[in-house]
């Protein structure tokens, strides 16, 4: 490990729950500007980003970004058993660790491409929305027009009622997100390295819970990556 990185962790000892692992920072070093984080997050902000889903309404979650998995594990520990998990990943190296990791987990599909192809995604296993996307990726270096697209993109997957929940270190998303309700929640959480905005936009509507269509009837298909 790197010294500066060792000594950043011994400064902020346990309150961070420091977890970095070799891959991610390979990653990074392959590809700054798309991981843009030499460490996952930690397990504070991994806790707080998780107690903003209802899980017992939520049946189909997708994921924007899941790096190493530190939020998809989370995210597949509180899920009930029928709801479904679709992790959206570009970088070949981090989707086959994440198709290994969640082999044994049918409810689990990893998808080794854009975010912004959600919609196709969704059509091809006849899932008509999202009940929640969460997403770490960073939104801040992306072009004012692709980062627009992306978020309709999101604001269509969503099922009416359904959340994109964002972790940013910049909030400057809030004034992009124009499809979504007015009222976002943010609140700026420090237990991470660096510290992050948490962002909630919400879909018009109310979360009905029917995201996911009747799973005999799916062509749901886990765990692959292309
Ligand atoms: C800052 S890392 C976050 C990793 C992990 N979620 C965490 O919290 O530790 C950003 C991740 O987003 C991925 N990524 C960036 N742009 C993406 C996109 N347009 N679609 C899917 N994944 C993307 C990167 O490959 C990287 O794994």
């Amino acid at each position: 490990m790197p010294a500066f990185v060792a000594g950043q962790a011994k400064c902020h000892g346990e309150l961070f729950a420091f977890a970095m692992s070799g891959l991610f920072f390979k990653r990074f070093l392959k590809r700054p500007l798309q991981i843009a984080s030499i460490v996952p997050s930690s397990r504070a902000l991994v806790e707080r980003v998780a107690s903003k889903i209802d899980f017992d309404r939520a049946r189909v979650i997708a994921e924007y970004g899941p790096g190493e998995g530190v939020h998809s594990r989370a995210l597949a520990q509180r899920m009930r058993p029928e709801a479904q998990l679709l992790l959206f990943e570009l970088d070949p190296a981090f989707s086959r660790d994440l198709t290994r990791q969640f082999a044994g987990d049918p409810r689990v599909c990893v998808i080794n491409a854009n975010a912004g192809t959600i919609r196709l995604e969704l059509a091809k296993r006849r899932i008509p929305y999202c009940d929640y996307i969460i997403s770490g990726i960073p939104f801040s270096i992306l072009e004012i027009e692709k980062k627009r697209n992306l978020l309709r993109e999101t604001h269509d997957a969503l099922a009416p009622g359904g959340a994109f929940i964002i972790y940013q270190v910049t909030n400057e998303l809030r004034q992009h997100a124009i499809d979504f309700a007015p009222e976002s929640e943010s609140e700026y959480f420090l237990q991470n390295i660096p510290p992050m905005f948490i962002t909630v936009f919400r879909k018009a509507g109310e979360l009905g819970g029917n995201g996911a269509i009747d799973p005999a009837d799916s062509q749901f298909s886990s765990n692959y990556a292309r």
